[in-house]
């Protein structure tokens, strides 16, 4: 097949693969969705016993609200009562992209999709899949990311399979996630942005286009203030149990014990290959970012009584990753 016959062939799959996930949504149904972050669980934002299933699946309590996908800003317009000047700016600079925005919700997107809050996380996915699907859909899509409740995000349509795989109606495979973090949450309190959950745009990113965001971390020493609800303390975890530190030092320590690593940029010579992950060997964060929930998964696989991983500088997506491994290690 020549090159031109291979792209049309492919096409058409994708679009046939596109169809089968429109028909089974427009009929109530719930499918994995890829989008450039990780992969989501999605149903009809608008039909309730849909959106309910989502929980279900996922295992997941009613009090933790879920996020609205659309294809495009004007579309999103439609689904608050209003947009703050900066959450314009940031939804023209930003999407479409990983950028989640929490915005007043109208009364007709049903509460059980934002588990009853006056604000809805608003996002419009740059995953081309994701994007063909949301502009032929006549519907938003509520998405939380297709894991069981507490496990680490899929970014592969496998990592979906093999978590969920018989519990949703169809897996739209759109290949490995090129983001591989969550989108960055902002929300406003009193017309002030406020980053609720660091994630694929970095704090810095942000502030360069509308000044000071603050991060308001999940984790508050100072019990009396409110939580965001779905901002427990222990996510992201891998089943076996994940030590953050020096690797050499936790590696040393833990000699007596089955321990696979995952590296930044350079292997550990007291373990074996088999045994151990490197990210980057080119240091750059952004690979990292990428390949941190699938070498997650597959390290999680190998059956050892512990898994390490080191610290990441900690700047732009080196803070998310920290951010996401301290999460997952914290002991219930
Ligand atoms: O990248 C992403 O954002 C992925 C993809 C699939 O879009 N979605 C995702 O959804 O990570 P989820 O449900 O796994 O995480 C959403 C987080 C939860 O911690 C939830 O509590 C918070 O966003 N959230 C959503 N809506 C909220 C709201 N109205 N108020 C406060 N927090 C909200
Ligand atoms: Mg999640």
């Amino acid at each position: 097949m020549n090159h031109f016959l291979q792209f049309r062939f492919f096409l058409s799959m994708l679009e046939n693969k596109i169809l089968k996930a429109q028909k089974i949504l427009v009929n109530g149904g719930v499918i994995a969705l890829p989008t450039e972050t990780v992969y989501g669980l999605a149903a009809n934002a608008y039909d309730a016993s849909a959106v309910k299933r989502i929980f279900t699946i996922k295992k997941r309590p009613l009090t933790s609200p879920l996020i609205v996908h659309t294809s495009h800003l004007d579309r999103a317009k439609l689904l608050v009562k209003s947009m703050p000047e900066k959450a314009i700016i940031l939804a023209e600079t930003f999407w479409p992209g990983p950028l989640t925005l929490l915005l007043e919700k109208k009364a007709s997107l049903p509460d059980i999709v934002n588990a009853g809050l006056a604000e809805v996380g608003i996002r419009v996915p740059s995953h081309p899949v994701a994007q063909m699907l949301l502009e032929k859909l006549p519907f938003p899509l509520a998405a939380p990311s297709a894991n069981p409740f507490g496990y680490i995000s899929p970014t592969t349509a496998q990592h979906v399979e093999a978590q969920l795989g018989k519990k949703v109606d169809y897996i739209l495979d759109g290949g490995r996630c090129t983001r591989g973090l969550e989108s960055t949450i902002v929300g406003f309190s009193n017309k002030k942005p406020v980053i609720y959950r660091l994630g694929s745009i970095t704090q810095e990113e942000i502030e360069k286009v509308i000044g000071p965001a603050p991060y308001l971390p999940p984790i508050q020493k100072d019990k009396s203030i409110q939580l965001t609800p779905g901002r427990s303390e222990r996510h992201y975890s891998p089943h076996t149990p994940i030590l953050v530190g020096d690797l050499p030092s936790l590696l040393r320590n833990l000699r007596n014990h089955r321990v696979v690593a995952l590296c930044f940029d350079t292997s550990l010579d007291d373990l074996s290959v088999a045994h151990q992950v490197v990210l980057s060997p080119k240091k750059s964060l952004e690979e990292a970012a990428h390949k941190l929930f699938d070498a997650l998964h597959h390290l999680d696989m190998l059956g050892a009584d512990f898994i390490i991983a080191p610290y990441f500088p900690e700047e732009g997506l080196g803070r998310v990753m920290n951010e996401r491994l301290l999460r997952a290690s914290t002991q219930p």
